[in-house]
């Protein structure tokens, strides 16, 4: 036979469906969220010193995810920075600069992220955001389910042509539909920021 069995297998199209399904249903949900749940970004109040360490804390981002920034724009900026750079304020050479008020930050990749303030003594007085991006929910497409993965012991069917219904289009791999499916999620994720 020159077609490998794992593809005709319906275990293999019923483990397709529904990785499929679970990424759908935990990719296309995705979140605005409004830095530090308050009106403004701008340094911490001596009340709450720790406000961005803390918002971080207790949300999990994912890709597709954005954070938004609401400043006045006369007043503040948002820039991205590398690890040193947030680590000692460092303002020069951000990877990304945003200074428009309205910061929309759209999560594309798994990581560190870093911002801070693009004014100078902000980021001494705890105005730094620092947030992780995978390890969490969004591993769940990384490890390789490749057929290689499934069971050798899968049920052998003598007619693989005759009595299983071929797919309408055989899918290429579980890889390329998971990363359609995040595509999709992002997509979605986008349209629905952009019309906020
Ligand atoms: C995720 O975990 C792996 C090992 O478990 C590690 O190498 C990698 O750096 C982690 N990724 C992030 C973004 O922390
Ligand atoms: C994020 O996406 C929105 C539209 O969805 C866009 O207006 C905005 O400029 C993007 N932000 C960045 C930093 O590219």
């Amino acid at each position: 036979m020159g077609i490998p069995s794992t593809h005709a297998s319906p275990r293999y199209h019923f483990l397709l469906a529904s990785l499929l399904l679970t990424l759908l249903q935990t990719e296309v949900i995705c979140f605005q969220y409004k830095v530090g749940e308050l009106d403004a970004w701008g340094i911490p109040t001596s009340e709450n010193p720790q406000v961005y360490a803390k918002w971080s804390k207790y949300h999990t981002f994912k890709i597709g995810d954005s954070l938004l920034f609401l400043y006045p724009p006369s007043q503040d900026s948002v820039i991205q920075v590398s690890k040193q750079s947030y680590n000692s304020c460092n303002l020069k050479d951000p990877i990304l600069y945003m200074g428009n008020g309205n910061s929309l930050f759209n999560i594309t990749s798994e990581g560190e992220f870093f911002f801070t303030s693009g004014k100078p003594g902000h980021c001494e007085k705890g105005q730094k955001l620092y947030i992780l991006v995978g390890n969490g929910t969004a591993t769940a497409f990384s490890p390789s389910y490749g057929p290689s993965a499934l069971p050798d012991t899968a049920p052998s069917y003598p007619t693989v042509f005759g009595t299983i219904p071929a797919p309408p289009s055989s899918s290429p791999s579980l890889s390329f539909s998971a990363f359609m499916a995040a595509g999709i999620g992002f997509l979605v994720c986008a349209l629905l920021g952009g019309t906020i």
